[in-house]
């Protein structure tokens, strides 16, 4: 039998805990008194939001979008395209993107342009872990939970192949042949 690939924990469910914790506060601390739109990048944001949101103390409107995905390879194709874009009207609105990983910025790239010409007061980027080795346009995160080296992740949302989003560490994949 051919093994399988094998998971390697990087980053503790714990440390995932903190990280949101701390994103919380900044936001707490930056949108007191305002009513944001939080705009999930699909698929990889959904656990990363969802405990994100439940710790935020300011009224959130919450949608979503889908960007073409990488398929079954590893790397990008370098073409993006908004699937599907959040229904919300975002003109006049204080946005904040959530992302699970920023790797090479091609994608946020993309869709952070994408919203800008729909005329947003404001316009924010957070994601929870970011690849600086790979970057290959600059993207400025404003809230950030981790930076990490140049390896595959799996976990906490973030998939290969549509496998391992449900694992609760943030895991380094690894392949066997
Ligand atoms: P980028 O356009 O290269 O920045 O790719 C961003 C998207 O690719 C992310 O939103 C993820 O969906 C996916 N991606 C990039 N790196 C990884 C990874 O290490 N594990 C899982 N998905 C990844
Ligand atoms: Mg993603």
């Amino acid at each position: 039998m051919k093994p399988g690939p094998v998971c390697t924990p990087l980053i503790s469910r714990k440390e995932v805990n903190r990280a949101v914790a701390r994103l919380a506060t900044e936001l707490n601390r930056d949108y007191r008194g305002k009513h944001p739109l939080l705009i999930g990048v699909l698929k990889g944001c959904f656990i990363f939001m969802a405990d994100l949101v439940r710790l935020l103390d300011f009224p959130v409107e919450i949608d979503f979008a889908r960007l073409s995905s990488y398929g079954a390879g590893t790397e990008t194709s370098g073409r993006v395209k908004v699937l599907y874009g959040p229904r919300t009207e975002v003109k006049g609105r204080d946005v904040i993107v959530i992302e699970d990983i920023i790797d090479t910025g091609i994608s946020i790239d993309h869709f952070l342009r994408f919203l800008q010409r729909k005329r947003p007061i404001s316009l924010k980027l957070c994601a929870l872990v970011e690849k600086p080795a790979r970057h290959r346009v600059p993207v400025k995160i404003d809230y950030l939970g981790f930076t990490v080296p140049d390896k595959f992740l799996v976990g906490c949302g973030l998939d290969w192949d549509e496998k391992y989003r449900n694992l609760p560490d943030i895991c380094m994949l690894e392949r066997y042949e």
